[in-house]
């Protein structure tokens, strides 16, 4: 959820620090700071809140050297203060050490600690690594770092110098990503290839329980057991500008407006039109085991739970399997089914949230075969499920997921469709299906044209304080959806249901205040709707609907409509979801919120 830079090479390390936390700023923003060694001075500046604002610190303190640490941080132990935000230092100020993840048993090592007689000046539980470091240190960071690490539980990645040695960083990791670039005559290291782009495209992922040295001539990587790791590096595929806003106002609305390309990119290479079916390379390997399943659950969380949520419905609709969903966060709590015949699918933008890659690890104990559908090239999910397939939409930037949580439909339509059709699905059922897919990037292009509408009609709406979302079917995952970006990015309150469950509660709450965003597409479910959205007029309520532009009836009901193009039933939910996004987006403009990185949020969340 932090995010951590680190340099060393011939040029001052200050402002690629500075310029690497603020492309990480996404995953933790608030506080922040940097430590740049000079060979003799080491220059410390802390600040709390967003990065410019150590920027502006910087450059009162000019932090002047050619190695360093820095760090942006979301708050776990203690609240966010210069205190408490990294680089933290020891007893003497001799070590300083960026942290992300959590130190769990860091109560009692502090409480060992002070009876030694150590003294701390922060609440976190990174200063206490930083005190038993220097405990254990004669000389050898790294020995001592190995040391530590025998002896803490919990998750970390995490950067250190020593003042004695400043020509060389420590990294370790263990269940937080670090990353190693490798430049021309310079080493770059970060928890996201994000902060590593603009100055090389070779990286090295550690593994967990991997650490490794930087110095200013080379790189060493060896196992806690002291085992020297010899790897390849990897050339990452995107260039920094993948990265940058181009334009947008905020990242948000870029990517929105990419959602068209990320779907082509999701479906390049992986129709084969003729045979109505899809081709996932990174399935191949265990195509016959999966064919062969009898369940499959997917587990994710946030955005990526809703689209394992929409993957139900349409897996159930053309594939043979039994298919649960569940959060992560609560997989390890049910005593589930997971054996041979049991596949667990893991959705996850950024391959690295800790309840998503903690539920992997349980159904692999269990003998389930484990898979992974990811954005992130080389993240921890990816590298630890047995196969799986990549979205290739590109670096996400904003907080709120959008063209990943679109991709992730499209990529969980194509292995329905592939497991469809070597089971229930026909050749003409198929053909259907992949005509669609290929329709559907000129589809979401056309919805794209009506940002204007929808930014006028959100305006109108931005006063209000709550919102009920409803849909049904295939649409009610996308209520939900939609209900969430409303409340991560505007702090409005919204609710996503399942539009029969209103009359079970929810319509108590509906009056001329209490506006609902229905999604009443032209399926089986249409009648339905209708009657929902008269019984929410009946008690006043505004509705705004989303419906085809066939629909011709659906102006009579509603206050306001947003109309979509059309496709079949299972798709339909895809391009709806589009001005879900772009109302949200607008009302959180209008109130003036901070879109692309809103309050207590993180992108990526790494604690569980
Ligand atoms: C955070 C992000 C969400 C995301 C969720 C799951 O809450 O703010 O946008 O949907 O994590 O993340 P993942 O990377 O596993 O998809």
């Amino acid at each position: 959820m932090c995010g951590i830079v680190c340099y060393i090479g011939p040029r001052e390390a200050a402002p690629i620090l500075l310029e690497g936390l603020k492309r990480l700023e996404y995953r933790g923003y608030d506080s922040a700071g940097l430590a740049v060694a000079d060979g003799e001075n080491t220059c410390l500046v802390k600040e709390v809140g967003k990065v410019s604002r150590l920027e502006e610190k910087a450059r009162e303190a000019g932090p002047r050297g050619t190695m360093g640490i820095a760090h942006t941080r979301w708050a776990t132990h203690g609240k966010p203060s210069v205190a408490n935000a990294h680089p933290q230092t020891g007893e003497n100020d001799k070590i300083f050490l960026v942290h992300n993840g959590i130190i769990e048993n860091y109560l009692v090592l502090k409480e060992e600690l002070k009876k030694e007689g150590h003294t701390f000046k922060s609440e976190t539980d990174t200063e206490v690594l930083v005190h038993l470091i220097e405990e254990y240190y004669e000389g050898d960071l790294a020995a001592a770092v190995k040391k530590v690490l025998g002896v803490v539980r919990g998750t970390f990645g995490i950067a250190l110098f020593h003042r004695d040695s400043p020509d060389r960083i420590v990294l370790a990791r263990r269940g937080s990503p670090l990353i190693l670039g490798i430049g021309k005559g310079e080493f770059l290291a970060a928890s996201d290839v994000n902060a590593l782009i603009r100055h090389t495209n070779q990286v090295i992922h550690l593994k967990d329980n991997e650490l490794a040295v930087l110095n200013r001539h080379d790189y060493a990587i060896s196992d806690f057991q002291d085992r020297l790791v010899v790897r390849e590096t990897e050339t990452v595929e995107w260039g920094a500008d993948a990265a940058d806003k181009k334009g947008y106002e905020h990242f948000m609305l870029k990517e929105i407006f990419e959602q068209p390309d990320a779907v082509e990119n999701a479906l390049r290479g992986r129709l084969l039109e003729g045979e109505g079916v899809s081709r996932l390379g990174g399935l191949e390997g265990v195509l016959d085991r999966l064919k062969s399943m009898e369940r499959i659950h997917f587990v994710s969380c946030g955005s990526s739970y809703y689209a394992g949520l929409l993957a139900r419905y349409v897996f159930e609709k053309i594939t043979g399997f039994s298919v649960e969903v569940e959060y992560a966060s609560e997989f390890r709590y049910r005593n589930l089914r997971l054996d041979e015949k049991t596949a667990v699918l893991a959705i996850s933008q950024s391959g690295e949230t800790a309840d998503t890659l903690a539920a992997i690890r349980e159904a692999k104990r269990k003998g389930a075969l484990c898979l992974g559908l990811v954005n992130v090239v080389g993240s921890t999910i990816a590298k630890e499920t047995e196969a799986g397939v990549y979205n290739h939409a590109g670096p996400e930037i904003g907080v709120a997921s959008t063209k990943v949580f679109l991709s992730q439909c499209v990529v969980l339509t194509l292995m329905a469709l592939l497991v469809g059709r070597y089971q229930r699905l026909s050749l003409t059922e198929g053909l259907f299906i992949t005509r669609a897919l290929k329709k559907l990037s000129g589809q979401l292009r056309r919805v794209l044209e009506s940002a204007p509408r929808i930014e006028e009609i959100a305006r109108r709406y931005a006063r209000y304080d709550n919102y009920l979302y409803i849909g049904r079917l295939y649409n009610f995952p996308i209520a939900m959806e939609g209900a969430l970006k409303l409340k991560e990015i505007s702090y409005i309150h919204a609710e996503g249901y399942a539009a029969g469950e209103m009359k079970h509660g929810p319509i108590s709450l509906i009056d001329p205040e209490f506006p609902t965003v229905a999604v009443v597409p032209r399926d089986s479910t249409y009648d339905k709707m209708i009657n929902n959205i008269q019984e929410i007029k009946a008690r006043e309520g505004k509705v705004v609907a989303v419906a085809v532009e066939e629909d011709e009836e659906i102006a009579g009901h509603v206050d306001e409509v947003i109309p979509v193009p059309r496709s079949i039933d299972i798709l339909q939910p895809l391009i709806n979801t589009i001005p879900l996004q772009l109302f949200a987006y607008y009302v959180a403009r209008e109130r003036g919120c901070d879109i692309d990185k809103p309050r207590n949020l993180a992108k990526s969340v790494t604690v569980e």
